[in-house]
């Protein structure tokens, strides 16, 4: 095996030739594998809709918050109060959403959305807080972006379900105090981070979601073929969802384009193959990396010689965004260990040199190897 030792070299040539797809930027659709919500999804919520799981048993996956919440709902329901206040993060399609509903069934109530910029006056969070009745839970999406003003109204309400309200002005300024329904609050951000401390502690539960493993997600696409009608063998389950990112809205967008493939173009089961030519037809390959995560890593072998390289460096030379690049790109690569952040920048592990088809040098080897 060739080796590269010295740091400034340039990196071995391919040891085959990548294929056309590595090399060609595909045409400004918005890619499949991107975590949030496509425009087209956001404009037509309704096929998401039709397959998200309504109740804990059919939400897959996630062990450790189904246990606690299970717990909670229990201990809730025997005291017959309402549930303490919880907060869910993590990166964007893993069942926030679908979990503060399926809270809202199992504790027999109603659940209200909202997200937080949508709250920018004091008047439209007063608003929701003093139409909640007992029990019921209020969900708001995005809650690292509360203003301050509507942070400080909701600090009371969280903690003694109580609406301070300021009326009049200046020196005639008066605070009245309005009480509240007990009710709860489910946070959701994929930021937990740019959340305010005061604001993280007024939650009774902070729960984190992780990334789905490859077994669950052929579960949540088994499921969702089955609600669309779609034949699946295990085999075609499993290859959909060893692309999709860890991420069960990427499986299940995922599916809909194999569905369409099969429709068109062939006929049966979705099987293994079918859904391996489909997908790579969609540029997506067989680790659910796209022209966009190739292009990012090759640039830090190329370019940085595998790295480390800082972020913003990073942002310039691939021409994304940085908050993008830490926020969409860095958690699933990192998740499958082809980079690695370091207190010198980001480096691409032996893992992800092989996987682009590059000879990883020594250093890459000794460290990841
Ligand atoms: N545990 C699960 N089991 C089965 N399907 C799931 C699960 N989690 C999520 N899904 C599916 O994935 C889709 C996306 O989930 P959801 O909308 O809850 O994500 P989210 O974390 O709220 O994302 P965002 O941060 O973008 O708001 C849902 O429509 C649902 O069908
Ligand atoms: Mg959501």
């Amino acid at each position: 095996m060739a080796i590269i030792s010295s740091h400034n070299s340039r990196p071995h040539k391919p040891a085959r030739e990548p294929s056309s797809t590595y090399q060609v930027k595909p045409p400004a659709e918005e890619s499949l594998l991107i975590p949030s919500p496509t425009s087209e999804e956001k404009n037509n919520p309704k096929p998401e809709e039709k397959i998200r799981p309504q109740q804990l048993a059919d939400y897959i996956g996630q062990r450790d918050l189904k246990q606690v919440l299970e717990i909670a709902i229990a201990a809730a329901k025997s005291r017959r109060e309402p549930l303490d206040h919880l907060l869910l993060y993590g990166p964007p399609g893993l069942g926030k959403t679908t979990m503060a509903l399926i809270l809202a069934t199992e504790m027999g109530v109603k659940c209200q959305i909202t997200t937080a910029p949508s709250l920018e006056k004091p008047r439209d969070i007063a608003g929701l807080l003093v139409n909640q009745k007992p029990g019921e839970i209020l969900f708001i999406d995005e809650i690292h972006r509360l203003s301050k003003m509507a942070e400080e109204i909701l600090y009371p309400a969280m903690e003694d379900s109580r609406l301070d309200i300021t009326i009049g002005q200046g020196r005639s300024a008066r605070t009245r105090s309005i009480p509240l329904n007990k009710f709860t609050i489910v946070g959701a951000t994929t930021r937990i981070g740019a959340l305010t401390s005061p604001l993280r502690d007024r939650f009774g539960l902070i729960q984190r979601l992780r990334f789905y493993e490859v077994d669950e997600l052929a579960q949540i696409v088994n499921r969702t073929a089955k609600l669309l009608k779609t034949p699946i063998t295990p085999e075609g389950a499993l290859e959909i969802a060893r692309r999709s990112r860890g991420t069960p809205r990427i499986a299940n967008r995922l599916l809909r384009r194999v569905r369409d493939y099969l429709e068109v173009k062939a006929s049966g089961d979705i099987t293994g193959e079918i859904a391996a030519i489909a997908l790579e037809l969609f540029n997506v390959d067989p680790l659910g990396l796209d022209w966009t995560d190739q292009h990012l890593l090759r640039i830090i072998i190329e370019n940085f010689n595998g790295g480390p390289v800082g972020l913003e460096t990073l942002a310039a030379a691939s021409g994304e965004d940085a908050q993008t690049l830490e926020e969409v790109q860095e958690p699933y690569l990192m998740q499958i260990g082809f980079i690695q952040r370091t207190h010198r920048g980001r480096i691409a592990t032996a893992k992800a040199w092989q996987h682009l088809g590059y000879e990883p040098p020594q250093k890459q080897l000794s460290l990841f190897g």
